[in-house]
């Protein structure tokens, strides 16, 4: 029974957006709007970019069962609440913005995402949780990007569907992203799968930088030594479609070359507010760096990490660790 709802869910998102790339072909704000972020329809097409129109219920003409309780499920539509019994009780989730499918690995449109076109709020308006659907887990663009990131032999993590689409244009569709949520160990689990090396590449804001320490501590656990994590930051004012169409793709390549090593990254956040010529910015750091040693796995570059460590606060490795074992928590 649960395969046949998903099974309905599935076939209903295909259908919307079917009806959501129909309607991008008469939309021509829609299409201005996707030509004036430098997309060609044939990127466009890539990724099954769409419309939905403005209206309420416009999704009626694709659904005979518009009204039937399944289709609320989907997300694609919202049921009002309260009390007046009028003819429109439920209504179209995603109306006048441009639409952004998202699928599994399998190629299963399972979600989307709805930008405006201009300013409004929210600016992006995306599916909710459903039985196909976990945040947590998918990843907007793997399935788009599964041969490409074979072929570079990366991935590239960024944060939003334009970096993905954007990046894609300018030659590197070897690129996801997370879906407004934090990058999570799943979401790494999953990547690691398809690719030794992961480099993340979010925002240069301060929202950027914080998902980035969060994509760390989401790695720690996953990293062995036949992975490499990597992260690209970005002036603070850029993220990577901003930066790729400002730079160029051969600038943004470089940025790629010269992406930060996980283990460079961990150092320099657990020393950088602290003053390593005294013994209390020595402890603190030794201190920050403790969950994430904790959560590694044995492994060389876990050891060269805290060689790395042990250098920065003048002790050794040995100390480090026996340190670090002390503190662990007993054992109830
Ligand atoms: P553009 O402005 O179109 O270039 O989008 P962006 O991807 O650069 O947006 P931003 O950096 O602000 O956000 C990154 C990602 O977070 C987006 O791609 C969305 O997935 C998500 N996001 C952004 N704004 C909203 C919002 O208002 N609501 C929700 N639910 N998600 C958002
Ligand atoms: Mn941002
Ligand atoms: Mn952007
Ligand atoms: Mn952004
Ligand atoms: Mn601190």
């Amino acid at each position: 029974q649960m395969q046949a709802k998903t099974l309905a869910l599935s076939e209903a998102m295909t259908r919307a957006c079917d009806y959501y790339r129909r309607q991008l072909k008469t939309a021509e704000g829609a299409k201005k709007y996707l030509q004036g972020r430098g997309l060609s329809g044939e990127i466009a097409a890539k990724f099954g970019l769409g419309y939905a129109p403005e209206g309420w219920d416009n999704l009626r003409q694709e659904f005979p069962d518009y009204d039937a309780p399944a289709l609320a499920e989907s997300g694609l539509v919202i049921d009002k609440e309260g009390e007046d019994g009028g003819r429109h009780k439920r209504y179209d989730r995603f109306r006048e913005r441009v639409m952004f499918p998202i699928r599994n690995t399998k190629g299963q449109v399972i979600g989307f995402g709805g930008r405006v076109m201009g300013v409004g709020e929210p600016k992006y308006l995306n599916s909710p949780e459903t039985p196909l659907f976990q945040k947590g887990y998918e990843l907007y663009g793997l399935f788009e990007a599964r041969q490409a990131i074979r072929d570079a032999g990366y991935v590239l993590v960024t944060e939003g569907y334009m970096d993905v689409v954007a990046l894609a244009q300018m030659g590197f569709p070897q690129s996801v992203a997370t879906l407004g949520t934090a990058c999570t160990p799943t979401h790494v689990q999953k990547l690691l799968r398809q690719t030794d090396q992961v480099i993340f590449s979010f925002d240069g804001d301060s929202a950027g930088r914080r998902a980035a320490r969060r994509a760390l501590d989401a790695c720690m656990p996953l990293v062995d030594d036949s992975k490499t994590i990597k992260f690209l930051f970005l002036p603070t004012e850029h993220d990577p479609d901003s930066y790729i169409r400002e730079f160029g793709a051969e600038a943004f390549q470089k940025e790629v070359q010269d992406a930060m090593p996980l283990s460079q990254f961990l150092l320099k956040l657990c020393s950088q507010d602290n003053d390593l010529t005294t013994l209390e910015g020595r402890a603190h750091t030794q201190f920050e760096a403790k969950s994430a040693l904790q959560a590694m796995q044995p492994s060389s570059l876990r050891l060269q990490i805290v060689r790395g460590l042990a250098q920065l606060t003048q002790t050794t490795p040995m100390e480090i660790e026996n340190m670090f074992e002390l503190a662990q928590p007993v054992a109830r």
